[in-house]
């Protein structure tokens, strides 16, 4: 594996050099991180019988996109996302990387979760070292990368530290690392800022976008945060009450990079509002149906 190169930007950061970024276009087409999701419907069975979590969903990704996915509580955008992790298949439909059907995990995806799922036994280091040591690697190879993700996500100073003595912030920080590892083609992202305090999760949003400007990299990105959807994404897909369908695919045109001072312009608030609609609508539909299986209860 070509080691990363290390370049400084203005501010002093430093950002590992993906050995693909410079030859990848965002939103391209026939490059890696492609998905398609074709009429896929995700049920699972339960003792009372089966439960359409999601939808005859079909959507297509493409490379280096950043989507976003809003959706009530419950509708399924969990499970769409671990379907394109290859944690769990499609009942009915299909779902594509770059063409090929997902069966299973695989290196090409990286995940981050709300918790972290970090091995607490280990040190930062040892944490993202994981994955190229899992894939082959030598361990100056996964060394190498590791530091250099570490140096990316500004956590070199705790490389020898255990996860349980970071921050809410610096655990994400260490997930996100863990995840690239691997040169992963798409990340997905469930909820993972969905713990921190507003003004960590800010520095987040911002250092996640450094991170997909400079990795090229196709992101699934689920979250409850409205503001989070429109500031981060080039799409936001909005789900419906279970069960989870596609009722509105939104083009975010903001100008990047994307700096805080957006979160005030007109643009931005006529797409927050059109979201804010379509949410709470679909969230009534969702309390009512809660409530009306409470009463079947009663
Ligand atoms: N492994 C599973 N077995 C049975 N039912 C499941 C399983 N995983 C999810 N479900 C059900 O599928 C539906 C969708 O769940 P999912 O977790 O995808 O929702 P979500 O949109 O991510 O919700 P939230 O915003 O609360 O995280 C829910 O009714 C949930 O109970
Ligand atoms: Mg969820």
């Amino acid at each position: 594996m070509a080691l990363m190169s290390l370049m400084r930007d203005a501010r002093g950061r430093a950002f590992g050099t993906h050995p693909t970024s410079r030859t990848r276009a965002r939103g391209s087409e026939g490059l890696h991180g492609r998905i398609d999701i074709d009429d896929a419907e995700i049920r699972f069975d339960l003792d009372t019988g089966p439960l359409v979590a999601v939808k005859r969903v079909s959507l297509t990704i493409l490379s280096g996109e950043f989507v976003c996915f809003l959706g009530p509580s419950g509708c399924g955008k969990s499970t769409l996302l671990n379907a394109v992790a290859g944690f769990l298949r499609p009942t009915v439909g299909r779902l594509l990387l770059d063409g090929k059907p997902i069966e299973r995990p695989g290196p090409d995806r990286g995940m981050v979760f709300q918790q972290h799922s970090l091995f607490p036994w280990k040190s930062v280091l040892r944490n993202v070292m994981f994955g190229p040591l899992m894939a082959g690697h030598s361990a100056l190879e996964a060394e190498s990368t590791a530091r250099t993700l570490l140096d990316m996500v500004g956590l070199t100073a705790f490389a020898h530290a255990y996860p349980a003595t970071l921050s809410g912030g610096m655990q994400q920080r260490v997930g996100i690392a863990r995840a690239l590892a691997n040169y992963p083609t798409v990340l997905l992202m469930d909820e993972p800022f969905g713990a921190l305090d507003a003004q960590t999760r800010s520095m987040m949003q911002e250092s996640l976008l450094e991170l997909w400007h400079e990795f090229k990299i196709t992101v699934l990105f689920v979250t409850h945060d409205i503001d989070e959807a429109v500031f981060l994404s080039d799409r936001v897909l909005v789900m419906s009450a279970a069960p989870g369908e596609i009722i509105a695919d939104l083009r975010v045109d903001l100008q990047r990079p994307r700096t805080p001072d957006l979160l005030v312009s007109s643009e931005f608030n006529q797409l927050k509002r059109s979201c804010m609609e379509l949410i709470r609508r679909e969230s009534l539909v969702a309390f009512e149906q809660q409530s009306r299986r409470l009463a079947g209860r009663a």
